[in-house]
């Protein structure tokens, strides 16, 4: 859930607005407040408004209705340059005729840096990249992770509070990824910079951010640290789009407290979690994690209901076995379960009861 902008926050969004046509909001309604060194991404489908917010932040599109505040000072009539931001886009251009020591001094120059002060600024930001060596060259004698490297260093060069950071990784090859995750988010946090970072892929923001915002249809849907992203997902939405995920349709039977029941279409009872539904005879999509899903019954409590199960596909994936089943009228019923030296193999065509904690099962929004 979007949470209300405080005071002290170092970036806030307030009740802003966007609309490129004058008709249709593409941001409707964005609260985010952000404190200083917070490490935030966006995460969320295509069109679904990231890139506008970062565009709006950044100073390059302005909000239609609203307020984006900075250190609690709205930069809302500010121009780009003198807010102090730095930005890293997915395939952002270096400038292909200037060397890349020569890339790293333009904002330095645009600032009126002094030469010596700028050469000390240039050499720490290299190197804080491992690209120390490389400073004499070209952007085009460089490879993609090199060059992405460098437009980390040119963002970071002119020390600013608030860097942007756009889908920087999408170009590179996985390994390169999780390399330069794990020094993008060391260095936001040696050096207590201020990141909001936009991406596609959930393991990316799952496992960089100190929060994630899941956008869709240009609204927040959930703002959480990762964990309680997974397992605590607040809507449908959010527990389709994280991570893999169960959904079985039914009808909410009976309410108490933080326990539901729930009838399934295909007349099964289950227990759950009663997360947005409020009442008895409200539809429910009901969501179960694959790896909660259990088939050891010594591992469930004794009373709680179970459901027959037939396997349609095992598949050995190395550390885990993905097996599909066919669980009251879903066919993509999927369980992961660890290989560990006791670990059952399950055989297409077997026939089995699961269960599951009630606390690991949630009544979402139909
Ligand atoms: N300059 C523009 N003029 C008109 N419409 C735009 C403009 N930029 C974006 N849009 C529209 O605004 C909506 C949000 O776009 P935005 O680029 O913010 O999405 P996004 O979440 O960054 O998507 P992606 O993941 O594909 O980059 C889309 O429907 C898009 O078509
Ligand atoms: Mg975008």
């Amino acid at each position: 859930m979007a949470q209300a902008a405080s005071t002290d926050a170092f970036v806030a969004f307030e009740r802003v607005q966007k609309s490129y046509d004058g008709e249709t909001l593409v941001v409707k309604d964005l609260n985010l407040s952000m404190p200083k060194g917070e490490f935030l991404t966006m995460l969320g489908p295509s069109g679904s408004g990231k890139t506008t917010c970062l565009m709006m932040l950044a100073g390059f599109e302005t909000a239609t209705y609203g307020e984006i505040k900075l250190d609690g000072t709205s930069i809302n009539n500010i121009p780009p340059h003198k807010r102090g931001i730095g930005m890293v886009f997915q395939n952002y251009a270096l400038f292909p005729h200037m060397s890349i020591a020569e890339n790293l001094s333009f904002p330095l120059e645009v600032r009126g840096m002094s030469k010596s002060d700028r050469e000390k600024k240039i050499k720490r930001a290299l190197d804080m990249v491992q690209m120390g060596a490389f400073g004499g060259r070209r952007p085009a004698q460089l490879s993609g992770g090199q060059q992405q490297r460098v437009a980390l260093a040119r963002a970071l060069v002119f020390e600013p509070e608030l860097v942007l950071m756009d889908e920087p990784l999408g170009a590179l090859d996985k390994q390169l990824r999780e390399t330069l995750q794990f020094e993008i988010t060391k260095l936001a946090h040696d050096l207590g910079i201020t990141v909001v970072y936009v991406t596609h892929d959930q393991t990316e923001a799952l496992t960089m951010s100190d929060r994630v915002a899941v956008f869709d249809d240009g609204r927040i849907q959930q703002l959480a640290p990762p964990d309680e992203l997974y397992e605590k997902p607040q809507n449908s939405f959010v527990a389709q789009f994280i991570g893999e995920n169960n959904t079985l349709q039914g009808v909410v039977e009976e309410i108490n407290g933080n326990s539901c029941v729930v009838k399934l279409d295909s007349g099964d009872i289950i227990d759950a979690v009663p997360v947005n539904v409020s009442k008895k005879g409200e539809r429910t999509k009901v969501s179960i994690r694959p790896e909660r899903v259990e088939f050891n019954k010594e591992r469930l409590k004794e009373d709680a209901h179970l459901l027959k199960a037939t396997v349609k596909e095992f598949v050995y994936m190395g550390d885990i076995f993905r097996t599909r089943l066919s669980v009251a009228g879903n066919d993509d019923f999927v369980i992961k379960t660890r290989n560990a030296p006791d670990q059952r193999r399950l055989r297409p065509g077997e026939e089995l009861e699961i269960g599951w904690l009630q606390e690991d099962c949630r009544a979402l929004d139909a």
